[in-house]
């Protein structure tokens, strides 16, 4: 994508983006409607919904001819990765949006035949939105962001899931163990903003498509490195422990894995 072609798209996705955290922030102060989906903490909200068909139906305007994969089930049924594919979570961090009202995101990016191409996650509360483009740059807001330190995983902290620290999945507590400190943040897109601005030097996480295709785009734009847990390229449709890290973080992590 050549940069006034991002350009255009990057007015028109804020905006939508804007009007997603207008809905939000509607729904602030009042109950929320809240449905489980496989469990007591696998919850969704009318906020995601309505957040999610509204994107989508924003979408199918600007561009008909593209494949939507979205959270809620309400874009297409995705089976391959040929041609325009967006890819979109309407509300990251259900849970920490219910109990918190704060640390949730919002995440869409443009895949064209398999590879990221553009990207927009939106760190709502914290008013940041990371956006950019493949061979083009990766912004904070209006700033255009600097690639971080390439530090070790023992020089930084490390940002894990939960379950996977609970079940010691992939040798976990002794990655957590080898860095100068875990953090368990609860969304994906928060979690991925932490390493992109170098606050952490990894984020590790059994993740779905929606989770990590925004912020791997931006991620891998930054000279991070976006694999799963055995260092192969996790396919943007399917599941599996993603790690998102510095370029030596990531080969620290890879190595404990022997
Ligand atoms: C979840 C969050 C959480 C991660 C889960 C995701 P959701 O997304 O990103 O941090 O650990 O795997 O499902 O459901 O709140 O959009
Ligand atoms: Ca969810
Ligand atoms: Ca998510
Ligand atoms: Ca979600």
């Amino acid at each position: 994508m050549d940069q006034s072609t991002f350009q255009q798209w990057d007015a028109q996705v804020t905006q939508w983006i804007d009007e997603a955290r207008e809905n939000i922030l509607a729904h602030f102060d009042e109950p929320l409607s809240i449905e489980e989906k496989s469990g007591r903490r696998d919850l969704v909200t009318q906020v995601d919904k309505e957040n999610e068909q509204r994107l989508v139906a924003h979408i199918r305007q600007a561009d008909p001819d593209a494949q939507i994969l979205g959270e809620e089930g309400l874009g297409d049924h995705v089976t391959e990765t040929d041609g325009r594919l967006w890819i979109l979570d309407p509300l990251d961090g259900t849970m920490n949006f219910i109990k918190q009202r704060d640390d949730f995101a919002i995440m869409m990016s443009l895949y064209i035949d398999g590879i990221g191409q553009a990207a927009w996650l939106y760190d709502v509360m914290g008013d940041r939105l990371f956006h950019g483009a493949k061979g083009i740059g990766v912004w904070l807001n209006d700033r255009l962001m600097a690639p971080p330190a390439n530090l070790p995983l023992s020089e930084g902290l490390a940002s894990l899931s939960g379950p996977l620290v609970r079940h010691d999945v992939d040798h976990m507590q002794a990655i957590g163990a080898a860095s100068l400190g875990m953090r368990i943040i609860g969304s994906a897109g928060i979690a991925f903003t932490k390493v992109l601005r170098g606050q952490q030097v990894c984020y590790i996480s059994y993740l779905r498509p929606w989770d990590f295709a925004t912020g791997k785009i931006l991620a891998e734009e930054l000279g991070l490195v976006v694999t799963t847990v055995d260092g192969q390229t996790p396919s943007v449709l399917s599941y599996s422990v993603v790690v998102v890290a510095t370029k030596q973080a990531q080969q620290d992590i890879i190595a404990m894995q022997a």
